[in-house]
């Protein structure tokens, strides 16, 4: 049985749904996971675990700030065992975008970062038009508009292909 630290950053609670879909099915492989916010991170003793996750969503083009500040502050206890990092973004609901190799946001992050996680993925998110500020819906729908997603403001629709989320959390179990 492994120790797993697995650590989200979220602004609308997405990925903390994909992080509980993901300890199902780790804590069926019979390991133990404790999941935090980011924001706690700072609290926890990162050697006390045998293998770290990182999942965070995009917000207008970028991770989270604290997900920068988390891994470079945490560089070499990362490195030091087995490690994997998720990233959740809308782009990734088109099938040519839906792969760590093929994802741009993915792609610029690993390039941003001095980490290089063991194990990637990427999976689609959820867009949920009603729960936004007038704001971001406008700005959302727009950007669809323009990359031919869904742009009626009632829309809710979740992306996440949990197959994909559930393969991921079977590759965190045994890497
Ligand atoms: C204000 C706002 C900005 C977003 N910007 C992007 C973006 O630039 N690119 C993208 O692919 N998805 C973008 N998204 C979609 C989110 O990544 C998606 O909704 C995800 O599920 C959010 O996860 P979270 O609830 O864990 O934060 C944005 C969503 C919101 C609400």
């Amino acid at each position: 049985m492994a120790k797993i630290l697995m650590i989200y950053s979220t602004t609308d609670g997405h990925t903390r749904e994909i992080c509980q879909r993901l300890v199902q099915v780790i804590e069926q492989h019979d390991h133990q996971v404790t999941l935090i916010p980011v924001e706690d991170a700072a609290n926890m003793d990162l050697q006390l675990f045998d293998k770290i996750v990182v999942g965070a969503s995009i917000r207008y083009g970028k991770h989270h700030q604290q997900v920068y500040d988390f891994i470079a502050g945490n560089q070499r206890i990362l490195d030091s065992k087995p490690n994997a990092f998720f990233s959740v973004n809308v782009v990734a609901r088109k099938p040519e975008k839906n792969q760590p190799e093929t994802n741009p946001y993915l792609k610029k992050f690993l390039k941003q970062i001095a980490w290089q996680p063991q194990e990637l993925a990427v999976f689609a998110g959820k867009l949920d038009y009603p729960g936004y500020s007038f704001r971001d819906r406008q700005i959302i729908r727009f950007i669809m508009w323009m990359t031919k997603g869904p742009t009626d403001p009632a829309t809710v629709i979740e992306f996440t292909d949990w197959q994909q989320v559930e393969n991921f959390g079977r590759r965190v179990s045994t890497m």
